[in-house]
Parts: structure tokens; C-alpha cells; sequence
């Protein structure tokens, strides 16, 4: 939603994945901000190997089991 903040679950620790809800505490890590400047379809990385963080880059199709 245009004008709104989001942020990235950067610690693979959240259970609202892919948003953070505060369990990186105590990690070393912390979320990474995303600001919606419009309305759009966005697709953020739950993989957290995307090479454009926090939004998805295809990275996952790559990973191996
Ligand atoms: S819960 Fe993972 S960065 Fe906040």
C-alpha cells in the first residue's frame, strides 16, 4: 500500500514470515525497511538468499535441498 512501511524479516526467525515480528532480538539482526512509495504487486523473499533483499530475485529456483 503506497506510503507504507514494511519490514523484512531478516533473521528467518519470524513467525509472520516473511515480516518481522520482533524475535530477531538478541540475534545481532534486525529488519530491513521497505517503504511502498505506490500500490503495486510485490513479491518479498522468503528464502532470505535473495540478492535484492527484501524483494524476491529468483534466487530461490537455485537453491538446492
Ligand atoms: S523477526 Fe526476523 S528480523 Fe525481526
Amino acid at each position: 500500500m503506497a506510503g507504507r512501511d514494511y519490514f523484512w524479516c531478516r533473521c528467518g526467525r519470524s513467525q509472520q514470515q516473511p515480516f518481522c515480528d520482533g524475535s530477531h532480538k538478541g540475534t545481532g539482526l534486525a529488519p530491513l525497511k521497505f517503504h511502498a512509495d505506490v500500490s503495486e504487486t510485490l513479491y518479498f523473499c522468503g528464502c532470505k538468499h535473495s540478492h535484492s533483499p527484501p524483494l524476491c530475485d529468483g534466487t530461490h529456483n537455485q537453491l538446492q535441498d
